[in-house]
């Protein structure tokens, strides 16, 4: 008999204990924190969409965003991100940036070129901004500044 109650207590308590997972899953709502480098690439992001805007308004020259020289030093999301692939795509990306700079081709062609670089990682590390990151893209259409 004792037997059977401490069996009943314990199984009481176990579902009990069960319960309370979800229940406190709900009371913690699930704020979804970005990581360091999520907010770097946010940022990168904003930066090149005045970039973008400014080619279309007529500038002359451009400066792209200097955040990509951070990459390697932010914290990402997934520890184990950042390896030695990575770095080589950092290394490749800070390298492009700095050589489309300047040059004969027209702004809108090594602003485009920018936005392969972004693409070029991102088919390596996190396909999911890929359409995000298209939108960058200056058409025809829009300008052959
Ligand atoms: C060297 C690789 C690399 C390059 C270059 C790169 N990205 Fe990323 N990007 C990543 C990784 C990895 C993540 C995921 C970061 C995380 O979750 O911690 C990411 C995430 C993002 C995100 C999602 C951020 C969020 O809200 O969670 C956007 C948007 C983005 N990148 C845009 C860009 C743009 C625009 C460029 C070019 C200007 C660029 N990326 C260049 C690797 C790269």
């Amino acid at each position: 008999m004792r037997k059977t109650a401490i069996i009943l207590v314990s199984l009481i308590a176990l579902v009990a204990a069960c319960n309370k997972k979800p229940v406190q899953q709900q009371e913690a709502p699930d704020i979804y924190e970005p990581s360091e480098l999520a907010l770097l690439m946010r940022k990168m992001e904003f930066e090149n969409q005045l970039l973008r805007k400014q080619i279309l308004e007529g500038a002359d020259s451009f400066t792209f965003p200097s955040a990509y020289k951070n990459l390697t030093s932010s914290k990402p999301t997934t520890p184990g991100t950042v390896n030695q692939t990575f770095k080589e795509h950092s290394a490749a990306y800070a390298l492009v940036m700095e050589q489309l700079q300047s040059g004969d081709s027209s702004m809108t062609y090594r602003f485009n070129k920018g936005v392969d670089a972004c693409i070029d990682c991102h088919h390596s590390f996190c396909g999911g901004p890929i359409p995000r990151i298209e939108k960058l893209r200056i058409t025809s259409s829009e300008n052959q500044n």
